[in-house]
């Protein structure tokens, strides 16, 4: 049978990369087949390398523009030839050239209920405006900064004000959002569409 080929983005820690590991280890359908950091010391390699993944790190700071680093991606990504790129916490905003080469093919999961709170510490600004609820949404990427047509969402009620405990909530909730979503898609029973989201 043939497999799905997922690439997978990261910055760090790489708790969703895990996640995908293990859930995809059980599962012949998807085969990772390669993870790509632009940090060094992202722990999320060396999960890769324990997973025996082929791992790479892409240092953004080497290239002169966002698109001569994004073409260092896609020449690896092309001796892969993946299904669908995964972003799991990479922390660089993708060029169009990048974008446009992988529309359809490209999915970013994000802590919150988008279109709320785009961007970066998701959690903080929940507890500040003391919502009662927070999520995580899982969409597939175009060029506007985590948007795109949304896979799936998931929402919670916030019942803390402890940000690390939030987002250790909220982790959780990623952590099994993620791969079902991901297998969705593998399974053709969700797929991207003149720029919108059918499920079959
Ligand atoms: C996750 O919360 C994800 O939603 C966001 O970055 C975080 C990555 O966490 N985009 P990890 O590296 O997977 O642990």
């Amino acid at each position: 049978m043939k497999t799905f080929k997922v690439a997978v983005l990261i910055s760090g820690n790489g708790s969703n990369l895990q996640s995908l590991i293990d859930n995809f280890k059980k599962e012949s359908l998807i085969d990772i087949k390669c993870v790509i950091s632009n940090k060094e010391n992202a722990f999320g390699l060396e999960r890769a390398t324990e997973a025996n993944i082929d791992n790479y790190f892409v240092d953004h700071t080497k290239f002169r523009t966002r698109e001569e680093f994004d073409q260092e991606l896609i020449k690896i990504l092309e001796e892969y030839d993946p299904d669908l790129i995964v972003l799991a916490g990479f922390m660089r905003i993708l060029s169009e050239l990048f974008v446009e080469k992988y529309i359809g093919k490209l999915i970013n999961i994000h802590p919150s209920l988008l279109p709320k709170y785009p961007g970066l510490e998701t959690h903080k600004k929940v507890i500040e405006n003391k919502d009662s609820h927070h999520g995580v949404t899982i969409h597939y990427v175009d060029k506007t900064l985590d948007g795109g047509p949304i896979c799936a969402q998931s929402q919670m009620e916030v019942t803390t004000d402890n940000i690390k405990d939030l987002q250790n909530q909220i982790h959780q909730i990623e952590h099994e959002m993620y791969p079902l979503v991901i297998k969705q898609i593998a399974e053709g029973k969700l797929e991207f569409k003149d720029g919108e989201v059918i499920r079959t």
